[in-house]
Order: structure tokens, then C-alpha cells, then sequence
């Protein structure tokens, strides 16, 4: 068998492979889509090291690489990413809330206050990390709890996994249950001291999280942005301008500043690594600054449904004169569906009524490279070439018995792509690689 200079076993994969090597939105399909329908992707040490037609590339192969072939009703993919979302939230999704608010304090707030216990947080991160696995997503933005413990519990799942992982404590210190609360300075000393611990360990990176401006202090919203700035390239993560009374509230609070975003530019909260859940209602003045800093907005559709936040405006927040970087993003436990793949199908929900419909090829860059570009990570995940992390997923394009009928009728790779976005579910992922390693097998099926 062939060896690599680390040890791990080089492997490939033979069959379609679907990938992008640019912006879709800004420069086209026709020059970012690529589609090789037989072709190579070889694996080692973490690490893709050699993708084209198969006829090209498999005499190069070292001798003795193993190939795992997969055929035309399969596709091989950059493994999902998710911008944003509550590994806590796991046990309390499709709970029913009325709007934000009132489902935050009601059901999310309440769920976070077991994450004292680090065994409750382990089990959890355990759920959470499988489930990203089944449905084929390798890396993902993280809030955990105002607890360290629930950051040390996950990293150290998603360490024992090999996923590069982005992840934070949360920081509180107003409006929220008081078993939830830290105050300016703990937040900031547990913060720094996870900081040391955990960021740039392997391929695990570290998010300061102010959850988002109603549950901080203007003292806090100072410390977050000054920790961030001590710390040059860790993350900062929160939530703007998802729902009106949210809005409304933040006017209350903060009655001196121009706006919702306003109040995280003030703190020095804005700027590249920088990512915003939702951005459901940011004006033409907020979007030009987020284009202007390289702040990211996580795009939440199932999330703004089901809690009647509204709609996304993608194409607007794309818009070439002052595009947004956007990722694509499951927002759990508000967020319905672990599934990119039902992501997307809410996203093309949301830009369809926003009359602007979301084709396939746009999609499915947003769920791999787009959110790799949003995390400033498009030169390491999110898309398949050499010297990419090995992140890499397949596609069974007939999981269920109606998507292999209606498969029957697709004439062409954008109409496979569709179906698969808007029929298609965890139930699609046959296989999951996590730096090279096979990291899930869906389970043999017998209904297709
Ligand atoms: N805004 C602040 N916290 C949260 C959260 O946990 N979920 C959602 N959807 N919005 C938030
Ligand atoms: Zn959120």
C-alpha cells in the first residue's frame, strides 16, 4: 500500500466530481463551475493531492493507491459547510415559539443552562458532530454556551473527528437567564484563556461571541472587540437584524447609534472573519459597509421561516458594485434541517420570493466554496484541487425511490443539481471524508 511521508494511507475516489474555483455570483457560472463526469480525486495525509479526468491522472497515481470507484448516479462534492449554528440547540429543534424572542427565552435559553455539565455538553457535541457527518458537512461556525466547558467539550469532539471546526463561548451579561451570564471581565479572561487553549490547534479555530447586542453591556460589546483585535486571526461571531421586535429592542438599548450594525461597528466588531447571522432586514447603507469591511452575513433560510423572521434578500446582498461576502447556514435549533441540502431548498423558497430564483449551480457553490469565502477559508476548504484539506463528500443522486423516478426525466447537471436541492436530504450522503479519512457510511438501504 502507498504511504505518505505522515503515515496515512494515500486513497482515491473515482467518479463525477462537481467543485467551483471562483465566485459564482460575481463572475459567472460558465468560468467557476467545474464538472469532471469521470474523474480522480487522490487523498493524503489531509490533504487532496491530485484531482482531474481519470484517463490523465490515474497513471500517476502512486502504485498500489487504492480506488474507490462510484458511478454516474453518484457525485463527489467539497464536503457542506455551515456558517453559523448552535451545537446547544441540538435538543431543541422543531420546538415550537411563536417569533425570536419569545422562542429564544422560552426554549433556547433554557436548553443552554444544562451545558454547566460537561458531560451533558460532551453527549450533546457527540449528536451534533454525527448528525454534521451524515448529512455531509465537514465544517461549520459554532456558538456553544457561556459555559468554557461546553467549548472544551466540543472542540474536543470535533479534535477526535479531525474537522476544522470554528467555535466560540458565548458572552452575556444582560437580559438573559442569570445561570447565563458571565460578567465584561470573565467573559473576557475565559474567552482568552479558550483562546490559548484552542485556536490554531489542528484544524480548530476560535470564535469570540458576543451573542448578539441585546444580551451585552456597552462595557462588553468594548471587550469583545477589543479581545478580538488582541487576537489576530480568530473569528468573531453574531447575530444582526434578523427580526423586527429584535430590531425595535436594539433602538431601545442602544437609542445613540445610526443602526443595528452600527452598534457591532462602533465596538470594532466589523471586518474580515467577522461573520452576521441573518441580516434579514440590513438597509442598503449597512449592506455597502459589510461589502466595505469584508464582514460576512450567514444566510439562515430555514431558520427565518420557521420563526417568520422574513426574507433574505441573496441576489440584493450579492449585488457586484458592493458585494457581500454571504454563507450558506443551518442557524440549528431555530434552523430546521441538519440537510444543506434542505438549506438550499429554503434558500431557493426565499430568493423565489424575493423574485430572484436561486439556480442550482449558485447553490451549491454557496454551500461549499461561498461559505469557505465568507470564512476567509476558500484557500484550505471548500473546494477540490491539490494542497486542499481533504474535506470531500458523495452524493447518491437516487436515495430515495421518487428522487430515482424523477431522476429518470432529468436531462441535464443543473436539473440533477435542482432535484437533489429540493427533494434530496440526508438520505443523499453516502459518504463522508473528513481530512482524508472516511469519517461516515450511510448505511446499506433497501429502498431505492
Ligand atoms: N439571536 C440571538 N440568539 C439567537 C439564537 O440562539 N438563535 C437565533 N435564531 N437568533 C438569535
Ligand atoms: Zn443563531
Amino acid at each position: 500500500m502507498s504511504e505518505s511521508a505522515t503515515g496515512q494511507q494515500a486513497t482515491a475516489l473515482r467518479g463525477p466530481v462537481l467543485t467551483y474555483t471562483g465566485d459564482a455570483f460575481l463572475k459567472g457560472l460558465e468560468s467557476t463551475m467545474r464538472y469532471e463526469p469521470d474523474a480522480i480525486v487522490a487523498m493524503a495525509d489531509g490533504k487532496i493531492t491530485q484531482f482531474g479526468p481519470a484517463a490523465a491522472v490515474l497513471p500517476q497515481l502512486p502504485p498500489d493507491t487504492p480506488v474507490r470507484e462510484f458511478g454516474q448516479d453518484r457525485l463527489i462534492l467539497p464536503g457542506f459547510i455551515d456558517c453559523h449554528v448552535h451545537y446547544p440547540q441540538t435538543q431543541i429543534i422543531g420546538t415550537y415559539g411563536k417569533q425570536l424572542i419569545d422562542w429564544l427565552h422560552r426554549h433556547a435559553l433554557v436548553a443552554e443552562q444544562q451545558f454547566a455539565d460537561k458531560e451533558h455538553a460532551r453527549e450533546v457535541a457527540r449528536v451534533f458532530l454525527k448528525e454534521c457527518l451524515r448529512a455531509g458537512t465537514t465544517s461549520a461556525s459554532v456558538y456553544c454556551t457561556v459555559h468554557p466547558q461546553s467549548v472544551d467539550a466540543f472542540f474536543e469532539e470535533a479534535e477526535a473527528l479531525h474537522m476544522r471546526m470554528i467555535a466560540g463561548k458565548v458572552l452575556m451579561d444582560r437580559n438573559a437567564p442569570e445561570a447565563l451570564t458571565d460578567t465584561s471581565q470573565q467573559g473576557y479572561d475565559e474567552s482568552k484563556a479558550l483562546i490559548a487553549q484552542w485556536h490554531g490547534k489542528g484544524r480548530l479555530l476560535y470564535c469570540v461571541t458576543p451573542r448578539f447586542a441585546p444580551t451585552s453591556t456597552p462595557e462588553q460589546m468594548e471587550m469583545a472587540g477589543a479581545l478580538w483585535a488582541e487576537h489576530p486571526g480568530t473569528y468573531l461571531q453574531s447575530h444582526v437584524s434578523e427580526n423586527q421586535g429584535e430590531l425595535a429592542w436594539v433602538k431601545e438599548l442602544y437609542a445613540e447609534r445610526k443602526g443595528y450594525l452600527d452598534t457591532y461597528d462602533h465596538y470594532k466588531q466589523l471586518g474580515p472573519r467577522a461573520i452576521y447571522g441573518h441580516g434579514v432586514w440590513l438597509t442598503e447603507d449597512e449592506l455597502r459597509r459589510c461589502s466595505e469591511t469584508g464582514t460576512a452575513i450567514a444566510h439562515c433560510p430555514t431558520s427565518n421561516a420557521f420563526l417568520g423572521s422574513g426574507l433574505f434578500h441573496l441576489e440584493n446582498a450579492k449585488r457586484p458594485d458592493r458585494p457581500v461576502r454571504v454563507g450558506l447556514a443551518t442557524d440549528l435549533g431555530a434552523g430546521t434541517s441538519f440537510s444543506i441540502l434542505q438549506t438550499l431548498n429554503e434558500a431557493y423558497k426565499a430568493a423565489q420570493l424575493n423574485g430572484n430564483p436561486l439556480t442550482a449551480g449558485h447553490a451549491f457553490y454557496l454551500a461549499t466554496r461561498g461559505t469557505a469565502q465568507a470564512l476567509y477559508l476558500e484557500d484550505r476548504i471548500g473546494s477540490i484541487a491539490p494542497g486542499m484539506e481533504a474535506d470531500v463528500i458523495v452524493l447518491d443522486l437516487k436515495s430515495t425511490p421518487i428522487i430515482e423516478y424523477r431522476m429518470r426525466y432529468c436531462k441535464d447537471l443543473e436539473e440533477a443539481l435542482f432535484i437533489q436541492m429540493t427533494l434530496g436530504d440526508d438520505r443523499a450522503v453516502l459518504a463522508t471524508y473528513v481530512a482524508g479519512r472516511l469519517a461516515y457510511s450511510r448505511p446499506e438501504q433497501t429502498c431505492a
